[in-house]
């Protein structure tokens, strides 16, 4: 029997602009001419910023609230075409067929799951307002990651408070895109997921975002799932990645015990087909706003499926996460002679990878705050990550009793050159590319003596550093072993 013919989408609405909708929508926007999307948001300053003018001199849109590279471009040349930035979520969403859910759902900070539950408020609060404004028939989708089954609390929230006679398809298509590479990942992705009611209509709606995605994606990289599939998919895939992070960063702490490279490891591992390259960079720990967060949920299901043992073992990959990022900590201040009281510690790098200007759960916030404790005087660089950023994610309240004293033990500077100037100590807690090629001859020369280089990211040649002068310690070597036996 022929399928049914899938009606064409022609409007998108996105709620929330941000990390995750903006991009997103902004590219099925540049791979989509047919379609209009508007992307709303209920902060209107970022909106504010999505619309900036470009750049009078370079003509380069220079203000966008997320960093990205490629993004600027791909706004310019949508923006006011098919692509538009709103305030106006009510009307943005009654007039649209498709409904992306994009907005954040970070992990609840007191009730019941405190600490490991997501926070699904803004999921709650944007369904309520699609079911209060819709006066036509709708596709919901989730693009916010969330926890199983979330569909099924929006369909009865909507079928409460709809006007009669709409109907509502729910389908779940997660988000796989990095930071740092979203435009990249979102124009090339390994692949879409899909999940829908395995209904007729469910499959229908699938079948109409599946042909959005069409316009750009092999159809053959779609994959179309059950809801509640899809949805543990997010949770999953992100669990995986980080789990693997954690395990490489546990044989690090064997690598620099024994002697072994923890680089040499994953690279005779990752030879192996089976185990794959990917994803297997020693560092000072993982941050980003969905490692800890997914997993830290996925926690917290497992627990209310009274499944402790699965529970306990997606935990220790958030626990090897939080040791190795004091286990680097540690080494800095047993290095420094078991004491950084009143010395200046540089730290490289604050975003919580290269190529983006986001902070949320960076390794670098954590360093700061051990270096902090221990009474050294911390001062900080990075190329993308504003300042005020920075002083807000320092100064969290409840995090921090004293914001007065981390302003006098914290300086921000514009130049590494600048951060590192009688430091007794550079940490390197974020891999820029710029770090790789550093004037390290000119940065010895001005710091205290002996002068240390902590490489949390493994990017720098340590012989190098060595030559200058430096003594270096890279995540996951161990001290060349100059075994007697051997020499
Ligand atoms: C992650 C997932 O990769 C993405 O699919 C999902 O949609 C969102 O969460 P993101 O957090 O943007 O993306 O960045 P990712 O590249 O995964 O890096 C996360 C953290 O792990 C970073 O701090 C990164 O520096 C660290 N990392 C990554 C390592 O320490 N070692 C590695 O080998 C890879
Ligand atoms: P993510 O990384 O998941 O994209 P962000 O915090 O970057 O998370 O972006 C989520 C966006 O969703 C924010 O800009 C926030 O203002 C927006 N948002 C939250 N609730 C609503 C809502 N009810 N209506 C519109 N936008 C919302």
């Amino acid at each position: 029997m022929a399928e049914e013919q899938a009606p064409p989408v022609r409007r998108i609405c996105c709620i929330g602009a941000g990390y995750v909708g903006g991009p997103t929508c902004s590219v099925i926007a540049l791979n989509c001419p047919d379609i209009t999307v508007h992307i709303a948001d209920i902060n209107a300053a970022r909106i504010a910023a999505w619309n900036s003018d470009p750049d009078p001199v370079t003509g380069e849109l220079v203000n966008l609230p997320v960093y990205e590279p490629g993004l600027a471009e791909v706004v310019k040349k949508c923006r006011g075409r098919n692509l538009f930035f709103t305030t106006d979520i009510e009307k943005a969403i009654e007039e649209a067929d498709l409904v992306f859910v994009s907005v954040n759902t970070p992990t609840k900070k007191s009730g019941m799951g405190k600490g490991f539950a997501a926070d699904l408020h803004y999921v709650e609060a944007s369904t309520r307002l699609i079911a209060s404004v819709s006066s036509s028939s709708k596709i919901i989708v989730e693009k916010s990651t969330v926890p199983c089954r979330t569909a099924a609390s929006m369909r009865t929230i909507l079928e409460a408070n709809a006007r009669p006679g709409l109907h509502f398809d729910i389908l779940s298509n997660p988000e796989f895109l990095a930071e740092g590479t979203a435009v990249q990942d979102l124009q090339n992705p390994d692949r879409v997921l899909i999940g829908s009611l395995k209904t007729k209509e469910g499959e229908l709606a699938a079948r109409r975002l599946k042909d959005v995605y069409a316009h750009w994606v092999p159809r053959e990289k779609v994959y179309t799932t059950g809801l509640w599939s899809s949805e543990l998919s997010k949770l999953a895939a992100n669990a995986l990645l980080a789990q693997r992070i954690s395990s490489i960063n546990a044989m690090a702490a064997i690598c620099e015990a024994t002697g072994a490279d923890v680089q040499e490891v994953a690279h005779a591992c990752g030879l192996d087909k089976r185990i794959g390259p990917n994803f297997l960079k020693a560092s000072v720990g993982f941050g980003g706003s969905c490692f800890q967060k997914d997993i830290l949920n996925l926690v917290y299901l497992s627990e209310s499926l009274n499944l402790p043992q699965v529970a306990d073992y997606w935990k220790q990959v958030i626990t090897m996460n939080e040791y190795s990022k004091s286990r680097f900590a540690q080494k800095v201040v047993s290095t420094l002679f078991n004491t950084i009281t009143a010395k200046k510690v540089a730290v490289l790098g604050f975003a919580f990878k290269k190529n983006t200007g986001d902070t949320r759960e960076s390794a670098a916030i954590s360093l700061c705050r051990y270096f902090r404790q221990e009474n050294a005087f911390v001062a900080i660089y990075d190329p993308k990550v504003p300042e005020a950023q920075i002083w807000l994610d320092l100064t969290e309240p409840g995090v921090v009793d004293d914001t007065k004293q981390v302003k006098e033990q914290v300086t921000i500077h514009k130049s590494v050159q600048s951060a590192c100037k009688d430091a007794e100590a550079v940490v390197i807690a974020t891999e820029w590319d710029e770090f790789k090629t550093l004037d390290w001859e000119a940065i010895y020369a001005s710091m205290k003596k002996p002068a240390f280089v902590f490489d949390g990211r493994a990017i720098v040649d340590p012989k190098k550093l060595r030559q200058v002068g430096f003594k270096v310690h890279t995540v996951g070597q161990g001290p060349e072993i100059v075994d007697p036996i051997w020499a």
